[in-house]
């Protein structure tokens, strides 16, 4: 099996990494904090003290980190993964970053003659913890192909976008302003349940047959009555992400009203110091709106 090297433990990769050690992939890691790996090396993985040490040590190097900043910076930095390049080997990127940005880490790899996917995936931490991931790739075809062992150990919907590296990263965005959009609709719903006197609960029953029906609610429509805001996707994430999908709008010339509104909900969300939690705590910027907190009914 591909030895695989994992860099960015996070939310997202202590799953995935999970799920790479019970396929049988020997697995080394890297993340900025220690102590946030210490159960994958637990469980099994070999630590590398650099990005590049880590890609010395594996034919197959994922990241996963948070947004564009930290992807180039443990990529292609001092320390970072094209430093450990080797003859063979192959970078995935699998963070949810700017097309550009994709872009322009797949022509310094591939200066380094490193052929790079960008990978981004759709799901949260439970689906990963589950193996059944969206994974949207892009790159050479033959380098997708190579990497579908590894694809087809952490999902179920596999898709090549194209040959073109940026293409994943932009389905990706496309993916994300559909659930964005559909958080803030949940969240305006049960909002206005409340005020009007039903219970909220009601709501993601009713909601989740016919055609009002999404995964926006279902994941998240208990936990917005609840108030659970533990971060399984947060605030900040999709906030840059519907940045990311809002700039590639005015790129290409299309209006996106519902996604502007989302996003600057989401805003409002950072403003109030809430960005590190889930972005289903945008109900409690329209619970203040509309002088109310939804509850469920005894
Ligand atoms: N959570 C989801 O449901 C979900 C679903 C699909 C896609 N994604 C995407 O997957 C990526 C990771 O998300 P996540 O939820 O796993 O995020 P997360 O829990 O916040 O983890 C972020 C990871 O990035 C590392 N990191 C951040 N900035 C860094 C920097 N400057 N240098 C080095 N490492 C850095 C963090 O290291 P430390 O531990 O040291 O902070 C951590 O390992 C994001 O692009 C996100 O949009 C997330």
């Amino acid at each position: 099996m591909q030895k695989v090297g994992f860099v960015g433990i996070g939310l997202m990769g202590r799953q995935i990494t999970r799920r790479l050690i019970m396929a049988g992939f020997p697995l080394t890691i890297w993340n900025r904090t220690k102590e946030r790996a210490q159960e994958i090396l637990d469980a099994g993985a070999a630590w590398a003290e650099t990005p590049a040490a880590c890609a010395r040590a594996a034919e197959v190097v994922i990241t996963m980190v948070t947004d564009s900043a930290a992807s180039e910076k443990v990529i292609c930095g001092s320390g970072g993964v094209l430093e450990g390049a080797h003859p063979g080997m192959i970078l995935i990127d699998m963070g949810s970053i700017a097309p550009e940005m994709s872009r322009s880490i797949a022509a310094q790899a591939k200066a380094k003659g490193v052929p790079m996917l960008d990978a981004p995936v759709t799901g949260n931490p439970k689906v990963a913890s589950e193996g059944k991931l969206g994974i949207m790739a892009a790159g050479p075809r033959a380098i997708y192909d190579a990497c579908l062992p590894v694809f087809q150990a952490i999902g179920v919907k596999i898709i090549h976008v194209g040959e073109e590296n940026g293409m994943g990263t932009t389905l990706k965005l496309i993916n994300n302003l559909v659930m964005g959009v559909a958080i803030e609709a949940a969240a305006e719903a049960l909002v206005l349940a409340e005020k009007a006197g039903i219970d909220p609960v009601k709501v993601i029953e009713i909601t989740s047959v016919g055609g009002a029906r999404t995964g926006a609610m279902e994941t998240r429509g208990m936990r917005m009555i609840t108030h659970d805001f533990s971060p399984h996707f947060s605030a900040d994430n999709m906030y840059k992400d519907l940045s990311s999908a809002l700039n590639l709008a005015e790129k290409v010339g299309v209006c996106l009203p519902a996604a502007s509104i989302a996003r600057e909900m989401l805003r409002a969300v950072k403003i109030q110091g809430n960005g590190a939690m889930d972005s289903a705590s945008v109900v409690t910027v329209i619970e203040r709106l509309a002088d109310t907190v939804v509850k469920a009914r005894k």
